[in-house]
């Protein structure tokens, strides 16, 4: 399972329903009225003839509409699936918030199989559910949804984004997610080393997937050296194909073990857990993947090891600005130039770190939920039509 987050802040399923036994967490929505448990709004949509089970969560449209993606995904259970849209619904608020985007935080999942229960009635079924919610949630794609099948949410809704292009979308957003991870990347060598360059670098990226490949693409070109681990073959033997060069090694504990400069977690949530910290000989960790802090304290650890940790929703926030400039009509120019922000904003984060002396994702959770709270209040004033 990917939802084992739990920082500060995280919800949990007993926050909404009291009655089952609590885990951790604490609400807080800077920017909305805070129910329930510091979302605005959670939609639960069940259409038996398709077999659509979904679970919608706004956290917050302080910043305008919530845009989140749409996980297709055979949770174990509907209060599993639940904990994992509220984390990751309130990940996305943080996230665009950081992006500098007009855009607040949801996000979607649906309970089922993709492989076995996805059809073309029931992804219809889900957008008339999106589309209900009259523009308050934009969805996109996530793990188990991809490009054509939000061409076929589209019949049905307008508020969807990572579309293909030829439907007018943007198409894989890993391309933005994988440039913007090197935009971060650099600021971090830049502030580790004082040079922006990951040249004679040696980088460890786990998972090589969509997002982890095309970021071994930029190192490579940009003079580092690379090492990789993947759990499935084929993935390894496509970037071989296309980078004979790279190093790979048996899995995630031989990559954090060995020699390399930066770690990118590229694979699923979680990387970062107490052993992941202790047998680390990175300097520097800046990754795509989602929710990487096993646990609250392990950016704490991290710092304390002398480790700079770039906060994932920062570096990866690359895709959710290729799939946002959906909604101005799609010009991968002008998304490209938003993404590059990335390598400014990091920076950033590292100086307040530094001058508050907390860890980067401190810095990071507190100046997003500056924005929240500061444009949501602006927002509060009523305009006249
Ligand atoms: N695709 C995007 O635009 C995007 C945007 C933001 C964040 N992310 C996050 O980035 C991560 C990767 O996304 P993706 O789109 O590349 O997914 P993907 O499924 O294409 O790639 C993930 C890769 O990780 C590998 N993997 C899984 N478990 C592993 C393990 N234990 N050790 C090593 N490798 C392992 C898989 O075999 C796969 O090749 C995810 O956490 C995702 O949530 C993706």
């Amino acid at each position: 399972m990917e939802w084992r987050t739990e920082r500060p802040g995280v919800t949990t399923v007993t926050d909404v329903f009291p009655g089952l036994p609590k885990t951790s967490g604490q609400p807080r929505n800077p920017g909305a009225n805070s129910t329930p448990n510091g979302h605005e709004q959670v939609v639960f949509c069940s259409d038996e003839r398709s077999g659509l089970y979904a679970i919608i969560a706004i956290y917050s449209t302080a910043l305008g509409p919530a845009l989140g993606g749409t996980r297709f995904y055979p949770y174990e259970s509907e209060s599993a699936a639940l904990a994992d849209v509220l984390n990751l619904s309130r990940a996305m608020a943080y996230k665009n918030a950081m992006a500098g985007l007009d855009l607040g935080g949801g996000k979607a999942v649906i309970i089922g199989d993709p492989s076995r229960d996805k059809s073309e009635a029931l992804l219809r079924a889900y957008g008339r559910f999106v589309q209900s919610l009259g523009g308050r949630y934009y969805t996109a794609c996530d793990v188990g949804t991809y490009s054509e099948d939000m061409d076929i949410v589209a019949r049905e809704s307008r508020y969807v984004t990572g579309r293909t292009p030829a439907h007018g979308g943007a198409g894989d957003s890993s391309i933005l997610t994988a440039y913007g991870v090197y935009q971060g990347m650099r600021a971090a060598a830049d502030h580790t080393w004082g040079a922006t360059s990951l040249s004679g670098r040696r980088v460890g990226v786990e998972g090589v997937g969509k997002v982890g490949h095309r970021l071994v693409g930029h190192l490579i070109e940009d003079g580092a050296e690379v090492v990789v681990c993947d759990v499935d073959e084929r993935a390894i033997e496509r970037l071989r194909a296309l980078y004979p060069q790279v190093e790979v090694v048996d899995d995630q504990a031989a990559l954090t073990a060995s020699d390399i400069d930066v770690y990118a977690p590229c694979a699923l949530g979680g990387a970062l857990d107490d052993d992941t910290v202790a047998r680390l000989r990175a300097k520097v960790v800046c990754g795509g993947a989602n929710n990487q802090l096993a646990h609250a304290g392990v950016e704490k650890q991290l710092a304390d090891r002398g480790i700079l940790y770039a906060p994932d929703y920062v570096v990866n926030s690359g895709g959710v600005i290729q799939v946002s400039d959906e909604i101005e009509g799609f010009d991968m120019d002008r998304a490209r130039s938003k993404a590059s922000q990335i390598f400014d904003i990091t920076r950033r984060i590292f100086t307040i770190a530094a001058e508050e002396d907390v860890p980067p994702a401190v810095a990071a959770d507190r100046l997003a939920e500056r924005r929240m709270s500061e444009v949501g209040r602006l927002r509060g004033i009523w305009l006249s039509n």
